[in-house]
């Protein structure tokens, strides 16, 4: 059966209709994935037991994000600063990340799910890149949810490479600094294939961006949660959907320019959507 299947007889239906209804739904969502080793600790169990756990979070993210029509999903699995963590932890992700792709490519194909990847990714085990390229040239003609898996991301080592790149493309004249663009400074980063975020989400409290998207992050609507990622279940994620939804972003704009007629009918939605999760 195929994730739009079972929803036709699963009781979220009708929250997702919900959403859907508002016709504000965000066209990509990113999120920091934070919190596995606290709810482990929380539990007297290893660090590795909440990552586990926080694998069928991010197999949940990625279907209710499927079947609401989402159409980009970034997770920030692994960062470049992650390879400091100890041998064994770094080694257990790598394996669990290898074993989802192993296991689950099937599935996402079948769902129309496109897999891509940012970072610096030639860094990690060449038994995880193998399989990272064969789900990514699978994928590769899917137009469902696109899912990019941050991997040895860096949004400082990205910015980075792309302005050497373009300061190379300066020198041998095939462009001019005065001719220069922000949709041209995007183009030349690694995630230029997919638009802005829109939303970035980041549980287990903490307040800050941790050099994920900082470029592309300039308007997109920032949501935390206290709550941990093992726990970041679909009804987590209609949460902070909901509250999306309900806000209003001005780019700069004034509120009047920006309102829309239909702001009191999404608001009486979002209240029963509200409702429908307590
Ligand atoms: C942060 O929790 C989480 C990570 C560094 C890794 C996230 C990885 C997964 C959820 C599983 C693998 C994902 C994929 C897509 C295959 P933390 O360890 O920093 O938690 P803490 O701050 O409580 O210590």
């Amino acid at each position: 059966m195929t994730w739009s299947e079972e929803l036709a007889s699963s009781e979220n239906r009708h929250i997702q209709q919900m959403l859907r209804n508002t016709g504000k739904m965000p066209r990509h969502v990113a999120i920091i994935m934070d919190g596995n080793g606290r709810w482990a600790q929380e539990r007297g169990r290893l660090r590795i037991d909440g990552h586990k756990e926080g694998m069928e979070s991010v197999r949940a993210a990625v279907k209710t994000s499927s079947q609401l029509g989402i159409k980009y999903l970034t997770l920030y699995a692994f960062s470049i600063e992650n390879w400091k963590r100890p041998v064994p932890e770094v080694r257990f992700l790598m394996s669990l990340l290898e074993s989802y792709l192993r296991k689950e490519v099937d599935e996402l194909h079948d769902n129309g799910v496109r897999i891509k990847t940012i970072g610096k990714t030639n860094a990690l085990p060449k038994a995880v890149q193998r399989v990272l390229q064969e789900a990514i040239n699978r994928t590769s003609m899917n137009e469902g949810l696109t899912l990019t898996l941050a991997l040895s991301y860096g949004s400082r080592w990205d910015i980075l490479r792309a302005m050497q790149v373009l300061a190379m493309d300066i020198r041998r004249g095939t462009l001019s600094p005065e001719d220069l663009t922000e949709e041209m400074v995007s183009s030349y980063l690694q995630t230029s294939f997919m638009p802005d975020p829109d939303l970035i989400i980041r549980t287990s409290g903490e307040v800050r961006l941790s050099n994920f998207l900082l470029w592309e992050a300039a308007y997109s609507e920032l949501y935390i949660t206290e709550g941990l990622w093992p726990d970041f279940r679909s009804a987590e994620l209609y949460r902070a959907l909901t509250d999306y939804v309900m806000r209003e972003r001005r780019f700069g704009k004034i509120s009047a320019q920006v309102r829309s007629d239909s702001s009191a009918t999404t608001t009486s939605t979002l209240e029963r959507i509200l409702n429908a999760l307590k």
